[in-house]
C-alpha cells in the first residue's frame, strides 16, 4: 500500500470552511459525566453552535478507546461528515499512543473516503499522522475484490505550539516512519509461494537502489565458500535456497555504527521436527524481523540519520525434505562455533548467529537483533509485549524506547544457570536445551554465545507482537504488524542525538 498524500492546515473557523475534505476527524475523551471534546475539535464545535459534546451524548457516545461516531453536518461544514473518535479517559494529559490508537481507529473508520481533516494533531502531530496512516492500512494484493480505498488525502491541524517548520519536519519524519512499516507489514503479508529468500533479495535490492544503500548478496554458492554452516544447514530441505544480504546506509558525516541483523525464515515448518498442522500458516511471518530491519535501514536513508546504519539478514526456507538437516546434526558457524541440532525447528538462532557473527566484523558500537524467535515469547509476555534482552544497559534503554514508542517491550534476563543446559554431548554447544523452561532465555543465551564480550547488543523477540491473528485494534490491522520498526527508528534517533 502506498502511504496517503499529505499536509498541514490550520484549524480555524475560516480554514474549516474552505477545507475539501470529505470527513472532519476530531477527539472526544471519556469525561465523568459523558464525552468531553479533545483539543482541536474548538472550530468544529464553533460550526455547530456549541453543541457538538451534547450532540454527541445524545448519540450515545462516552469518548472511551476507539469509539467512533459520525456525524453528518447538513451543511455547516463543507465537509460532509464529522468523525469523532474516542481518546480514553480524562486526564491530566493525553499520552501518544492514545493520539495513536484513536487516529487509528479513526483511519480504519475512514476507507472508501477521498479527502480527511484531522484535528487530533493539536494533541500530538506525530502520533496522529503514524496513526491515521497505519490504520488506514490495508494488505489487497491478492483479493479480486478490493473493496473501499483507504484515505488518500489527510490534511492535518498544526499544532498550536512550534513553528511552521518544525511541523513541516515532523509531518515528513511521521509519514516517513509509517511508511516504513508499511513496508515491513507489505513484506509479512505476502505468501511464503511468492515470498522466499531470492524474491525477498530482490525486493531488498530493488529498494537499496532507490535508496543509495550499498547492497549485498551471498547465494547459496557463495554461503559455502565463505562458511555459513547456520544458514546452509537451516535452508538445505527447500529447493529455494538461502541467501544473506548487507545493505549499508553510510552517510558523509556518520557518528556511530550501528549493526541490524533480522530473522528472515521465509516460512517455518518445523523442518523434520514438523511443527503441528494447526496455525502452521502463521508461519509466513516467520521472516517479520527481516522486514523490520529492512525497513529501517532504508527509513534511516529517508531520514538522513547521522549514522552509519548496516543490515544484515539471512533468508531461507525451514521444510522437511530429503536434502534437510537433521536432529542429531552436527553444524559448523560462520566463524568455526559447532552446533549440535537437537531439534530442526529451533532455526532461527542458526541463521541469526552466522549473521551476527558477520555484523561484528565490521565492529559496530551497537548490534540491535531481532527476530520470531520462541513461542516461549508469546507464553511468557503474550501477543502484544516482546521480549527485550541483551547487554543490560543497552537492553534497559531500547526497553524503555519502545515501551515509549507504544510497541511496547520489557526487558528479559539471560539467567546463568540456563547456559549449561545448552551444553552438548559432541559440539560446542547444542540449539535447545532439553526442557521447556526459561524458551525465550535459553534462546537468548544462545545468541549471546556468538557476541564478542563488551559490545552493545539487544535481542527483541517478537514472536507475538510481529503478526495479529486477532482483531483488528488501534492502528493494527489483522496480519503484519511491522513491529519494532518504530522502536528501531527511535534508537537509531536516540542514538543520534546522545550516541
Ligand atoms: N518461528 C518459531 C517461533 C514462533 C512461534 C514464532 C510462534 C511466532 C509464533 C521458532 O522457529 C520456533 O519454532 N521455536 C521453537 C523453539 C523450540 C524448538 C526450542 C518454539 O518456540 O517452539
Ligand atoms: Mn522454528
Ligand atoms: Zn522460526
Amino acid at each position: 500500500m502506498t502511504v496517503p498524500k499529505l499536509a498541514l492546515s490550520d484549524n480555524t473557523g475560516e480554514a474549516l470552511a474552505k477545507t475539501r475534505a470529505d470527513v472532519v476527524v476530531i477527539g472526544t475523551l471519556a469525561g465523568e459525566d459523558g464525552p468531553v471534546l479533545a483539543p482541536g475539535a474548538a472550530a468544529v464545535d464553533a460550526a455547530f453552535d456549541g453543541r457538538l459534546a451534547g450532540l454527541l451524548a445524545t448519540l450515545g457516545a462516552s469518548g472511551k478507546a476507539e469509539e467512533v461516531v459520525k456525524i453528518p453536518t447538513l451543511g455547516k461544514l463543507p465537509a460532509a461528515v464529522v468523525l469523532a473518535v474516542g481518546l480514553g479517559k480524562e486526564g491530566d494529559t493525553v499520552t501518544a499512543e492514545q493520539v495513536r490508537r484513536a487516529a487509528g481507529a479513526a483511519g480504519r473508520a475512514l476507507a472508501g473516503t477521498d479527502r480527511a481533516f484531522v484535528t487530533l494533531s493539536e494533541l500530538d502531530l506525530q502520533a496522529a499522522v503514524e496513526g491515521t496512516i497505519l490504520g488506514s492500512y490495508v494488505f489487497t494484493a491478492y483479493r479480486s475484490e478490493k473493496g473501499d480505498a483507504p484515505v488518500a488525502k489527510a490534511d492535518f491541524a498544526s499544532p498550536a505550539t512550534g513553528t511552521a517548520r518544525e511541523h513541516k519536519a515532523t509531518l515528513k519524519a511521521a509519514g516517513s516512519i509509517a511508511e516504513a512499516v508499511i513496508t515491513a507489514r507489505d513484506l509479512i503479508n505476502t505468501p511464503p509461494n511468492d515470498l522466499y529468500p531470492a524474491s525477498f533479495a530482490d525486493r531488498a535490492k530493488k529498494l537499496a537502489e532507490d535508496n543509495g544503500l550499498e547492497f549485498e548478496v551471498l547465494d547459496e554458492k557463495a554461503l559455502k565458500r565463505k562458511g555459513f554452516g547456520g544458514i546452509l544447514g537451516v535452508g538445505g530441505g527447500s529447493s529455494r535456497p538461502p541467501r544473506l544480504l548487507r545493505l549499508a546506509y553510510k552517510p558523509a558525516k556518520a557518528g556511530k555504527k550501528v549493526a541490524l541483523v533480522g530473522k528472515g525464515i521465509t516460512f517455518d515448518s518445523g523442518g523434520i521436527s514438523l511443527k503441528p498442522a494447526a496455525n502452521m500458516d502463521h508461519m509466513t511471518s516467520d521472516m517479520s524481523g527481516a522486514a523490520g530491519v529492512l525497513a529501517s535501514v532504508v527509513l534511516a536513508a529517508k531520514l538522513k540519520y547521522p549514522l552509519e546504519v548496516v543490515a544484515h539478514i539471512p533468508l531461507a526456507e525451514n521444510l522437511p525434505s530429503g536434502t534437510s538437516y537433521r536432529p542429531g546434526d552436527v553444524l559448523t558457524m560462520y566463524g568455526g562455533k559447532t552446533v549440535e541440532v537437537l531439534n530442526t525447528d529451533a532455526e532461527g538462532r542458526l541463521v541469526l548467529v552466522d549473521a551476527m557473527v558477520r555484523a561484528a566484523e565490521e565492529n559496530p558500537d551497537y548490534l540491535i537483533e531481532t527476530s520470531t524467535l520462541t513461542g516461549a515469547q508469546v507464553v511468557a509476555l503474550g501477543n502484544r509485549t516482546a521480549g527485550v534482552m541483551g547487554s543490560d544497559d543497552f537492553r534497559d534503554r531500547v526497553a524503555a524506547i519502545m515501551q515509549a514508542s507504544g510497541e511496547n517491550g520489557w526487558p528479559m534476563p539471560l539467567p546463568e544457570e540456563l547456559r549449561a543446559d545448552l551444553d552438548s554431548r559432541l559440539a560446542d554447544l547444542a540449539n535447545v536445551t532439553g526442557h521447556r523452561w526459561g524458551g525465550m532465555l535459553a534462546a537468548g543465551i544462545f545468541l549471546r554465545e556468538f557476541v564478542a564480550d563488551g559490545l552493545d547488543w539487544v535481542h527483541i523477540d517478537i514472536a507475538g507482537p510481529s503478526f495479529n491473528t486477532g482483531s483488528p485494534w488501534g492502528y493494527t490491522g489483522k496480519g503484519g504488524t511491522g513491529v519494532p520498526v518504530r522502536t528501531i527508528a527511535a534508537v537509531l534517533a536516540d542514538i543520534a542525538a546522545n550516541g
